[in-house]
């Protein structure tokens, strides 16, 4: 951390003292909320000062809505917060916890707005959104190859400064370029060089975190109870995380990536079938992922066909992939000229969605449009059946506007152990699964959801059982929401899903840092 960022840690920590020391009753009327910061900040100042933004501001709205990933959650019917803060630094966080507190305002953090449910910018109770987008610094240290890196970061951002930096260093994360530093590494965060590297939360070496009572934390602070729990655990139960210290990793110059696609006619299906026992035993210097779509072609199926992508992200040259491909998928024919050799920061714009050829500089756009979408996932741990996937198909060629991602584990996720972080799906797991559906107008809804919910009744036979996982990241509602005075026995309904046997010690954390439940939402960990 720069000296800068450390004097402005102390000097607003002791700002902080005396604006606590005031009691804080909880009845305070939700409009005292702006009276309150605005003597907090003991200075003549303003809504229009550009730190609290209330539902009259101008800007409101389209500070509101920049970070809104799924547009379900953009309609006027949903729930806005009474008041927007972003903070320019610590002591304005500090501040909206102790003005939410006395005005009885619940508080959402958000950094990158990509929460599947919208719990970051959502609530069905009174609430502000502490929006974290101007807290975005990131400092990298080639010494010693970490950096600190604020949670308003987006992830293209701190791709794009590590590869400023170094050829040879990368970062093992998720790949749509806006993802926010802070949801992503506190929920567990993984991507294509994740075989090999860990989880972006496996990779976090200390975090600086904002307390219940204001109190700035880092990891020897907060404990190791603690800094366990936002590795993987999520951070909106804990705190306000902001500030992470990673380490880089490093990374060949020479990259290769591929690409095969299939359809049910040519093979697609035998080679999926194939792919679930081999794509997790590949080297973990290869990550090769299945992403399935549907097409209109005609088929065994009727008018529509299952297309399989395979596409692969080799951390190496053709030279060495080739053989390896040769030798685990000789179907798929692979020659050298199959393959493209690239950086790094190339292979992220790659898996971004961009070109690879455009400038990096692309993966600073956080101006993107988003669609309306449900997600779900599963972890599979015995190949599914070929009874099973023909099933799937013909469940697939139904709906056309879905997709479903299929992420390879093993390699270094089957050697870290299920209670390092919180995030348990490790050892025996073959791979994870991601099912979407999107939709254009929020009036057919109902009706995709009802489709993807069907779609994950069907597969309950052949994915993971007692409990049947779930990615945190991948945040589902369906798997319960927690009710006024939730139990941790009602609460296990998504929470072993989610943590497995990880969420009795989460629960242990929640009560000891913060036993009255301030930091809350629908899937927030409940003290014991
Ligand atoms: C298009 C898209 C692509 C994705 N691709 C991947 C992928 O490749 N790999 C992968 O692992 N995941 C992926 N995800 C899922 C993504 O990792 C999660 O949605 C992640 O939680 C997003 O973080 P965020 O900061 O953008 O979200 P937010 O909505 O801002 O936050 C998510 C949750 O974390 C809490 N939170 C956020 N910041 C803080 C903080 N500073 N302190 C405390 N709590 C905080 C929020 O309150 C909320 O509960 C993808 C999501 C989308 C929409
Ligand atoms: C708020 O500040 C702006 C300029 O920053 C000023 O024009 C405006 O009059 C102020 N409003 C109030 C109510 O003080
Ligand atoms: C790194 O960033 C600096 C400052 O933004 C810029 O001037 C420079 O061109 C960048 N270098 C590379 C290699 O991208
Ligand atoms: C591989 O390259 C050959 C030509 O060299 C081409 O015919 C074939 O379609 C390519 N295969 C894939 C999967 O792209
Ligand atoms: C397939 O398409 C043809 C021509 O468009 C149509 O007549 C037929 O009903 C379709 N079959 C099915 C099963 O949808
Ligand atoms: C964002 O992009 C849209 C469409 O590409 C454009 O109309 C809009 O002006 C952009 N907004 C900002 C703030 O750059
Ligand atoms: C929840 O718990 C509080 C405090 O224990 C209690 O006052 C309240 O009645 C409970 N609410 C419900 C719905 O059970
Ligand atoms: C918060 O402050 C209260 C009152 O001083 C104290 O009892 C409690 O232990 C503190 N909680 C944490 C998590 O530091």
């Amino acid at each position: 951390m720069t000296r800068s960022v450390v004097n402005l840690v102390l000097l607003s920590a002791t700002i902080f003292i005396s604006i606590f020391s005031a009691s804080s009753s909880g009845s305070a009327s939700h409009e005292d909320f702006l009276q309150c910061f605005q003597s907090g900040l003991g200075v003549n100042t303003n809504t229009s000062s550009g730190i609290v933004f209330t539902k009259t501001s101008s800007s409101y709205e389209s500070i509101l809505d920049a970070s809104i990933r799924n547009s379900r959650f953009l309609a006027t019917s949903v729930p806005k917060p009474n008041f927007i803060v972003t903070p320019h630094n610590l002591f304005h966080i500090q501040l909206a916890l102790r003005c939410s507190k006395h005005s009885n305002l619940q508080v959402r953090v958000r950094s990158g707005g990509h929460d599947y449910e919208g719990l970051s910018y959502v609530s069905n109770v009174p609430f502000i959104i502490i929006d974290l987008f101007n807290l975005r610094s990131i400092t990298i240290n080639m010494e010693d190859e970490t950096a600190w890196v604020q949670s308003g970061a987006t992830l293209g951002e701190l791709y794009y400064a590590i590869a400023n930096r170094s050829k040879v260093h990368g970062f093992p994360a998720g790949s749509c370029a806006t993802i926010g530093i802070g949801g992503h590494l506190s929920g567990g965060g993984f991507g294509t060089i994740f075989r090999k590297y860990g989880l972006a939360a496996d990779n976090v070496i200390d975090a600086q975190i904002i307390n219940v009572n204001g109190t700035i934390l880092n990891r020897r602070a907060m404990g190791e109870d603690l800094f366990w729990a936002i590795r993987g655990g999520g951070g909106s139960s804990f705190g306000v995380i902001t500030a992470w210290k990673i380490k880089l990793v490093q990374v060949p110059s020479t990259v290769t990536i591929f690409e095969v696609s299939r359809n049910l006619d040519d093979g697609g299906s035998e080679i999926f079938t194939k792919w679930q026992t081999v794509a997790p035993k590949l080297p973990a210097e290869l990550f090769l992922h299945a992403v399935l779509g549907v097409s209109n072609s005609a088929s065994r199926l009727g008018n529509k066909t299952v297309v399989f992508s395979f596409t692969g992200m080799y951390l190496g040259t053709a030279e060495n992939l080739l053989p390896l491909m040769q030798e685990s998928f000789a179907e798929f024919g692979l020659k050298r000229s199959n393959f493209t050799e690239m950086s790094w920061i190339q292979s992220v714009l790659y898996f971004a969605g961009f070109s690879v050829d455009q400038s990096s500089e692309v993966l600073l756009n956080r101006n993107i449009t988003s669609s309306s979408f449900k997600t779900k996932s599963d972890y599979v741990t015995e190949p599914i059946s070929s009874t099973g996937l023909e099933g799937l198909w013909k469940m697939l060629v139904l709906e056309e506007s879905q997709f479903i991602i299929l992420t390879p584990y093993g390699g270094i996720m089957s050697e870290i152990p299920e209670s390092a972080t919180p995030f348990p799906h490790r050892k025996s797991m073959l791979y994870g699964i991601q099912y979407s559906v999107s939709w254009d107008s929020n009036e057919d809804a109902t009706m995709y959801i009802k489709w993807i919910r069907t779609l994950y009744d069907y597969l309950a036979p052949y994915v993971s059982k007692l409990p049947r996982r779930a990615y945190l990241n991948y945040r589902d509602l369906d798997l319960g929401v927690n009710g006024p005075n939730t139990s941790y026995v009602e609460a296990q309904s998504w929470g072993l899903k989610y943590f497995n046997q990880n969420f009795k010690r989460l629960v242990e954390v929640k009560a000891r840092v913060d036993p009255q439940n301030f930091f809350r939402n629908e899937q927030s960990i409940p003290p014991l």
